[in-house]
């Protein structure tokens, strides 16, 4: 740097006779090379195995509490590659995987996991794992999975998480994370699972999630997200969408399985402010197995499509405003339900919004197990009808 202050100087009093743009350009150039050097200074990766052996050694004493002893063998005496959780690539001699889940380990993250730059994988799952995601972990560019879930991390999700653009599995669920979801997280396209599961996460769910054409899983249940789900997200080939336990509203797309959605397994959007009609069409999802409506404000009649569904074991409407609930009769609901007699499977049916007519019987759920819905009816009427 010094050296192009320099350059830059002496081609400054040499062109200063001359023409001003000529010296302008130059400036910037000289100006560009420099922030080069800065940035390039920064992000050069370490070298060899020792940096990763100080790097871990570092990790290890910000570890507070190790009931197990599983870092007891973590000791420069020892080589790094054998120690306890962690795995080294065999032809780089980097570590590349570094696995602590379920070691009751409590701590908080050191930003020299940074200098991990092998990591392919890190998995600290199910640990007390407290405070910020470090800032230097967005050096950990080779990522492919990533599972801090069930700690007890705190602050915002690092928007830093766009550029891991490796990610395939990143799990931050079951921790304290507040704030809203980064926006940057739809740029990672190679994304399959993503779960923030049970934090503290608030705001609407960023429309460039429904640009994540690889994802499978998507779950964000237990957090306090408002407004409607993007409908990229209906046009994504997702087997799992688990929204339960928020504040979420909006209506359900009429032709929701008219596109990529087709084969998804299971969706929950129990516990949050849905409202309309559950779309007919919903029939089209074929392979559905697990369907969780209950507590929102759905309206209007529920399909008898429903009974196309073959492949469902669990269906759950209860807690929502229906028509013609109140009115229904014992012997109507087991016609109507008759309808869905294709349930061939072992069917949960839960429609405690149907039973609330009859609220004295305190029945959380129907269990339909190993039957046709002309059993659970039959079943119904053995409780209704007098004896
Ligand atoms: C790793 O690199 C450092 C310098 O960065 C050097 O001192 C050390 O000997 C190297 N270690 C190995 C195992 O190559
Ligand atoms: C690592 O462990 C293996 C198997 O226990 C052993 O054969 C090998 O010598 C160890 N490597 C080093 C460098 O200690
Ligand atoms: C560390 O301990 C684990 C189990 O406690 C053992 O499997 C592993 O071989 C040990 N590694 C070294 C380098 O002693
Ligand atoms: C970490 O190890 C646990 C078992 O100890 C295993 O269930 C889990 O799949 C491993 N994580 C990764 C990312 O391989
Ligand atoms: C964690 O380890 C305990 C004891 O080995 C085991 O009982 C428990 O199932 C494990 N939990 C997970 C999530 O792996
Ligand atoms: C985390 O710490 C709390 C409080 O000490 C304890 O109750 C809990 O069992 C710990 N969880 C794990 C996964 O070690
Ligand atoms: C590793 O990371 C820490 C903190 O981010 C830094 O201070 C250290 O110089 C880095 N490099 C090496 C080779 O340990
Ligand atoms: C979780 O972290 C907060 C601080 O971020 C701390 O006050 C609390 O005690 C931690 N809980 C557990 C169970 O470790
Ligand atoms: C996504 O990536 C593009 C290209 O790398 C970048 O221009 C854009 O700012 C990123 N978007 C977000 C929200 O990070
Ligand atoms: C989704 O991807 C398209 C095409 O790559 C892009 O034009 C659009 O800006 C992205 N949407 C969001 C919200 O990121
Ligand atoms: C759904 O996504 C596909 C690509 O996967 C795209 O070609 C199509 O236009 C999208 N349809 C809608 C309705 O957004
Ligand atoms: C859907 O979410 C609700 C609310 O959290 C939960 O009670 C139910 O078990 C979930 N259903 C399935 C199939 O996971």
């Amino acid at each position: 740097m010094y050296t192009c202050a320099r350059i830059c100087i002496k081609v400054h009093f040499s062109f200063y006779f001359l023409l001003k743009m000529v010296k302008i350009h130059v400036l910037i150039a000289c100006l560009l090379m420099a922030n080069y050097f800065m940035l390039h200074q920064a992000i050069i990766p370490p070298q060899n195995l020792t940096t990763d052996l100080s790097a871990l050694l570092e990790f290890k004493s910000h570890i507070s509490l190790d009931p197990f002893g599983f870092l007891d063998n973590w000791s420069s005496t020892t080589f790094v590659c054998n120690w306890t959780g962690i795995s080294c690539a065999f032809k780089s001699q980097r570590v590349t995987a570094l696995n602590l889940s379920n070691w009751s380990l409590r701590g908080i993250i050191p930003p020299h996991l940074g200098n991990l730059t092998f990591l392919t994988s890190l998995d600290f799952s199910h640990n007390n794992f407290s405070g910020f995601i470090p800032l230097q972990l967005a050096n950990l560019i080779s990522l492919k999975q990533m599972n801090v879930g069930y700690n007890n991390l705190s602050g915002e999700i690092p928007s830093w998480f766009g550029n891991l653009q490796e990610i395939r599995f990143l799990l931050l669920n079951n921790n304290a994370f507040s704030g809203a979801i980064p926006l940057s997280l739809g740029n990672i396209s190679n994304l399959e699972k993503l779960n923030l599961g049970y934090n503290l996460l608030e705001g609407n769910i960023p429309k460039g999630i429904g640009n994540l054409s690889n994802l499978r899983t998507l779950t964000f249940r237990g957090n306090q997200l408002t407004g409607s789900i993007p409908s990229g997200i209906f046009n994504i080939s997702l087997e799992e969408i688990d929204f339960a336990e928020n504040s979420l509203s909006g209506t359900l797309p009429i032709d929701i399985c008219n596109h990529q959605l087709k084969q998804i397994k299971g969706l929950n959007l129990s516990v949050n402010q849905f409202q309309g009609e559950i779309p007919s069409e919903l029939y089209n999802c074929r392979d559905l197995e697990h369907v969780s409506l209950s507590y929102n404000q759905f309206n209007g009649r529920i399909p008898r499509t429903l009974g196309y569904l073959v492949k469902l074991k669990d269906l759950s409407l209860g807690g929502n405003i229906f028509t013609g609930v109140n009115s229904i009769s014992t012997s109507n609901l087991c016609s109507y339900l008759g309808v869905m007699r294709k349930f061939a499977n072992s069917v949960f049916v839960h429609l405690q919004s149907y039973l609330h007519f009859y609220s004295f019987l305190a029945i959380p759920k129907l269990h339909c197990n190993l039957c046709y819905v002309k059993i659970l009816c039959d079943a119904l009427l053995s409780i209704f009808s007098p004896r």
